[in-house]
């Protein structure tokens, strides 16, 4: 059986429990308000879920709050619950936006079906930006690159970048944001059954000036969470951010399955014959599940003087090297040890080949162009040699 999400759901107004109950039975949690809520809920401050069911069983015409509602929040869906389809409701409600009528008999399966219309049907506009991030051998920098990603997306859209660690046990992610999460991935993955926008967030750290982070676990899993967990998951986090950015371990076939909603798969190699040939093996593995257009490969660790180069590379990967981020060891060791990205650090090569990388991705301006510090005529020549580098 394959794991779903559902929306948070309001239901408005009810009569008795029998919708409450009907959508209880297919796993649906739900908030219920008096019908005089509604008035509230079409506020242009508001918050309504993202699923609003309006029974409208005692009203013989429909509240002009609903078209409010619909205009002043899109992305809230509306399904009305009436005792019959009168045709001078249907047209008001279809002027008002509202495309889901149900009629009594009341049916577990017709409530079911009327909420999954509206809930797929809106998924396009207000789904976030997936990138994944994957390296084709252990050490090549690929934790790295997601935590900085999701640190620059941060600070672009601050609140609204999330990092999934998606290493079940001792990923690294947390260790790079100087995070201590209570609770991690695993519970959300064990979770996928319940997971609305309040239980999500509980399980999330808020990393000051960075992404929220859902966090690999620190005791030991034993086995895998399956695809159908990993997508309800990635799913579920790309409704409630703007941008999600994974750090996949590149080991675990059911996570690499998983990832149907992502639109980028970041591919991570350095100049090692290992990684290049994994890398190449991970992209032919990807391609025939995802389809080559998803695929974006990135170099990591540059070394100008190493003897395999950029166009070795894209011609055994099989892929151009899209982003090259530079060699430097002290400061992605002080920035683990300091718990601080990279990215937030002082400007240098590699903080700007990291934004620049995280901008493109997320197809946002081009970076402004970010000098390092200088200091009166040699800052001014290391500056000039520095851009004719860059
Ligand atoms: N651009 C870089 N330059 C130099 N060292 C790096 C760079 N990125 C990461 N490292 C170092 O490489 C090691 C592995 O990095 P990590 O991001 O954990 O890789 P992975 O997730 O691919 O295993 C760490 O010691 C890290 O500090
Ligand atoms: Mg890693």
């Amino acid at each position: 059986m394959s794991v779903v999400t559902f929306p948070q759901i309001a239901v408005i107004g009810a009569r008795g429990r029998d919708l409450e109950t009907h959508l209880g039975s297919a796993g649906m949690r739900v908030t219920s308000m008096a019908a005089s809520d509604l008035l509230a809920l079409a506020h242009p401050s508001a918050r309504p879920s993202q699923v609003v069911i309006i029974d409208l069983r005692d009203a013989s015409v429909l509240p002009p709050t609903v078209a409010v509602l619909r205009r002043n929040h899109p992305n809230t869906a509306v399904v009305l619950v009436v005792t019959h389809l009168d045709p001078t409701l249907m047209l008001d409600a279809m002027r008002s936006g509202v495309t889901e009528i149900v009629p009594e008999p009341l049916t577990q399966s017709a409530l079911e079906a009327a909420v999954g219309r509206v809930w797929n049907a809106q998924e396009p506009d207000n789904a976030g930006q997936v990138i994944a991030v994957v390296g084709g051998k252990g050490g090549v920098g690929a934790t790295t690159i997601a935590v900085n990603l999701a640190t620059v997306l941060a600070r672009e859209a601050p609140g609204e970048a999330l990092l999934i660690d998606l290493h079940p046990a001792q990923g690294d992610a947390a260790l790079q944001l100087g995070a201590e999460p209570r609770f991690s991935v695993v519970d959300a993955l064990e979770n996928t059954h319940r997971l609305d926008e309040a239980y999500f967030r509980s399980l999330v750290v808020v990393v000051k000036k960075g992404p929220d982070l859902l966090a690999s676990s620190d005791r030991h899993v034993i086995g895998s969470p399956g695809a159908d967990r990993v997508r309800a998951l990635v799913e579920f986090a790309a409704r409630t951010y703007k941008y999600v950015v994974l750090d996949v371990p590149r080991t675990d076939l059911s996570i690499l399955d998983g990832l149907d909603n992502t639109q980028q798969v970041v591919i991570i190699v350095n100049q090692e014959l290992s990684a290049i040939r994994n890398g190449a093996r991970l992209v032919e593995a990807l391609s025939q599940r995802y389809g080559k257009d998803r695929l974006i490969l990135a170099l990591a660790r540059f070394d100008k003087a190493a003897e395999i180069g950029t166009e070795d590379i894209a011609r055994v990967v099989g892929l151009p090297v899209s982003h090259v981020v530079p060699n430097d060891y002290r400061a992605a060791v002080r920035a683990v040890n300091q718990g601080q990205p990279i990215a937030m650090g002082e400007p240098n090569k590699l903080t700007v080949a990291l934004k620049s990388m995280a901008i493109s991705l997320a197809g946002l301006r081009p970076p402004p162009v970010e000098a390092p510090p200088s200091a009166g005529l040699l800052g001014r020549l290391t500056l000039r040699r520095t851009s004719q580098v860059l």
